[in-house]
């Protein structure tokens, strides 16, 4: 079973934004009408003529998380990998730490598509405000793991959740919970709840696993509780890209995105990677920029002082 809760909340966070997007935005919110229409369709010409010039199929750098974007690198590869094995394994409880933009999410979809239904009961939760009580989330869980009849009562919706977890260890199958945006969850209560599920065990290891994902901030939340904290059995802390994976990471979409030739030189890869600091949003979001300015300026490969350029607009270099 795969649901997903309100995956809207992180673009709220974002500091990040696409240039067309904006212009939309602004165009529809504060224009006339056959003026906003004229702008709007000014703006799809500009974006066909831009990926035309490129000889691109389609937009390489877009802020979604899309899987068939998705770049595999060493560190998402071993982070994955090792996720695989504490869910395999009946460890109980992993944790995914990073920071904004970083890529937790990609990384907990990506896992989650991993997960076949024919051997694990798998879900992905998103926490979407900090205000979710411990009821609300016993709800979420029980739905999500297929209980039938989800009571009101928290002792009796914990013997429904007890009663289901049964039923799908005894299917051969494995429980399965990734949750998105922990860090919100700052609750001892909340905390001391997922004890009681993680103690709920059979002879084969426990038997719900959970994978948090959050911003550090998580780590504080863990310590209010902690037994809990002592519970994480497996801890992943994603870090930015290094120079060559940020270099990797660019030409990766840029081929999903039909490119057949250079369009970045080497000495824009490495300024993208000086201006983002190696952090997958901050990469998208410079060269979706640098696209269009170098589009504007009719360059058919970016050089450094395109990226300069975008970094000074974007308020990412001074
Ligand atoms: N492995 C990857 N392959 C392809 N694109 C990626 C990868 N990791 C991150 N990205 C890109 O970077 C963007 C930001 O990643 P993501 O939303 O996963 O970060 P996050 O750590 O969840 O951010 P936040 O802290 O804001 O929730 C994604 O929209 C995606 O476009
Ligand atoms: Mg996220």
């Amino acid at each position: 079973m795969h649901v997903i809760f309100g995956n809207v909340h992180y673009e709220s966070r974002s500091s990040s934004f696409t240039p067309f997007s904006n212009i939309f935005c602004e165009s529809i919110r504060g224009r006339g009408g056959s003026f906003c229409f004229f702008r709007i369709s000014y703006i799809i010409k500009t974006i066909m003529d831009y990926l035309e010039y490129y000889r691109l199929a389609e937009h390489p750098f877009s802020n979604v998380v899309d899987s068939r974007f998705y770049y595999n690198s060493p560190q998402q590869a071993g982070a994955l990998g090792k996720l695989k094995y504490a869910v395999d394994t009946k460890k109980g409880l992993a944790v995914v730490i990073g920071n904004v933009g970083a890529g937790k999410t990609t990384l907990a979809r990506r896992l989650l598509e991993q997960l076949d239904e024919e051997n694990y009961e798998a879900a992905l939760l998103v926490i979407i405000h900090s205000s979710v009580s411990s009821e609300w989330l016993f709800k979420k869980f029980a739905i999500q793991l297929g209980v039938k009849h989800v009571s009101d009562n928290k002792l009796e919706l914990l013997g429904e959740i007890y009663k289901r977890l049964n039923e799908i260890n005894e299917e051969g199958k494995k429980a399965v919970v990734l949750m998105d945006e922990v860090q919100m969850l700052n609750s001892r209560e909340i905390m001391e709840e997922f004890r009681g599920l993680l103690n709920m065990e059979s002879s084969e290891g426990k038997m719900v696993n959970f994978v948090f994902f959050g911003l550090p901030e998580l780590d504080h939340v863990l310590m209010l509780d902690e037994p809990l904290k002592q519970r994480v059995a497996v801890r992943i802390r994603l870090t930015a890209y290094s120079e060559e994976d940020t270099a990797e990471y660019i030409n990766h979409r840029l081929k999903v995105a039909g490119a057949g030739h250079e369009i970045f030189s080497s000495e824009a890869m490495r300024s993208v990677f000086k201006y983002s600091n190696g952090t997958p949003r901050l990469i998208n979001t410079i060269c979706d920029n640098a696209l269009l300015e170098g589009f504007l300026n009719k360059k058919q490969v970016l050089d450094e002082t395109v990226i300069t350029n975008v970094a000074i607009d974007l308020g990412l270099k001074d």
